[in-house]
C-alpha cells in the first residue's frame, strides 16, 4: 500500500537564492543612489516636553507627566515633526488653535482609544458570571457598576446593552457611571455616538438592538442611555464609593509604575466588599492582597470581605 502522505517524487531543482529586497527608498527615483543619513535628532530646548505637558493638562486636563516619560515624548515629538513643528511648544501653539488637530493628537497618543464590545470575552464574563453572582449578593440592591476612564463612552454603552439583555437576571437594573479626566471625551460619551470602526467587534444582535443606525456609525437609543451618568473626574481626586463593579481598562497601562499603584489602592477602596475591579487584557496588579484583594481570574480581582471571615 502506498504511504497516502508520501508525495509523488518531483525531479530535484535547485532553489534559486531569494532575491535580495531592494530598500524601500531604493525603489523611487534617485534609486541606487547612497542612502542619505538619518537626520540626528535635534536636543529640545530646556523645559520643552515639561512646557508640553503644562499646556496639554490645561487644554485637555489629562496630565502627560503621569504616563511613562520616554513613551510620551517619543510619540509626541514624531506627531510635532509630522505638522512641521520644530519644537513641542511650537506643537502646542498649533493644538491651541485647531479643535481638530487636538482630537487626532489625542487619538495617536493612543491616550483615548476605545470600542464597543472591546475584549469581547471578558464582557461574557461579566454578563454570565460577574453580574449574577454580584446582583446576588446585593439582596435587592440596586448594583453600581462604574467605567472608569470611560474615554468617549463605549465600555459604559456595552455595559449598558448588556445590563438591558440580562433583563429579569438582575433584581433591579443597575446603574451605571463613566467617568474621565478629559472633558471632550465625556462630552462624546454623552453623545453616545459610535464610528463603524467602534463597532466592528460588536455582536450583530445586540448592536442593531441597543443601538440605532445613523450615515457612519451608531446612536445609543434612549433605552440604554437611560442607564448611564457621565462625569468629567480625575481618578486621582476621585470621591467614587460603594462601587460594586469597577470597569479599570487600558488606562493606567502607559502609567509610570508608582501612580499605577496609587490608583489600584483608590479604586479598591471604592468598591464595596465583594466588589469587583477588572483590569484591561494586558494589566495586573502586583500585590493584590496589600489593597484588600484577591485574584479571581486573570485581570479580575474581588475586594475581599474582611466580614465573611
Ligand atoms: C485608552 S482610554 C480607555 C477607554 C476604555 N476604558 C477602554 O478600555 O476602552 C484611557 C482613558 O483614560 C483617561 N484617563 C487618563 N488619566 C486619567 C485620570 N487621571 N482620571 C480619569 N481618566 C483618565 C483618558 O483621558 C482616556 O480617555
Amino acid at each position: 500500500m502506498s504511504d497516502p502522505i508520501k508525495k509523488p517524487d518531483r525531479p530535484r531543482v535547485p532553489i534559486p537564492p531569494a532575491p535580495t529586497r531592494a530598500p524601500i527608498n531604493s525603489r523611487v527615483p534617485g534609486a541606487g543612489l547612497p542612502l542619505p543619513a538619518p537626520e540626528p535628532l535635534k536636543p529640545l530646548p530646556p523645559g520643552d516636553f515639561e512646557n508640553f505637558c503644562k499646556g496639554v493638562k490645561d487644554l485637555l486636563g489629562v496630565d502627560l507627566s503621569l504616563y511613562k516619560r520616554k513613551q510620551m515624548e517619543r510619540r509626541a515629538r514624531g506627531l510635532a515633526s509630522r505638522n512641521h513643528a520644530e519644537t513641542l511648544t511650537e506643537y502646542l501653539h498649533m493644538l491651541q488653535k485647531d479643535a481638530i488637530l487636538l482630537d487626532r493628537f489625542m487619538e495617536r497618543m493612543t491616550i483615548t482609544v476605545s470600542q464597543l464590545w472591546r475584549n469581547t470575552d471578558i464582557f461574557d464574563a461579566i454578563e454570565q458570571e460577574i453580574l449574577p453572582e454580584l446582583d446576588a449578593r446585593a439582596d435587592g440592591r440596586k448594583l453600581k457598576l462604574w467605567s472608569a476612564g470611560c474615554s468617549y463612552g463605549a465600555e459604559p454603552h456595552t455595559l449598558a446593552a448588556i445590563c438591558l439583555e440580562m433583563g429579569n437576571k438582575l433584581s433591579r437594573t443597575p446603574q451605571i457611571k463613566g467617568t474621565d479626566i478629559n472633558p471632550r471625551m465625556i462630552e462624546r460619551a454623552r453623545r453616545g455616538h459610535f464610528s463603524e470602526e467602534d463597532a466592528r467587534d460588536a455582536p450583530p444582535r445586540l448592536l442593531q438592538k441597543y443601538f440605532d443606525k445613523v450615515p457612519g456609525g451608531w446612536v445609543a437609543k434612549p433605552s440604554i442611555k437611560q442607564l448611564l451618568t457621565f462625569k468629567v473626574e480625575d481618578l486621582f481626586a476621585s470621591k467614587t464609593d460603594a462601587v460594586d463593579l469597577i470597569l479599570f481598562r487600558n488606562v493606567a497601562i502607559h502609567f509610570e509604575r508608582e501612580r499605577r499603584d496609587q490608583v489600584h489602592e483608590i479604586l479598591a477602596r471604592a468598591l464595596m466588599p465583594g466588589g469587583i475591579l477588572v483590569l484591561g487584557s494586558t494589566e495586573m496588579i502586583v500585590n493584590p492582597s496589600a489593597i484588600g484583594l484577591e485574584r479571581v481570574r486573570p485581570f479580575v480581582f474581588r475586594k475581599v470581605d474582611q466580614e465573611a471571615f
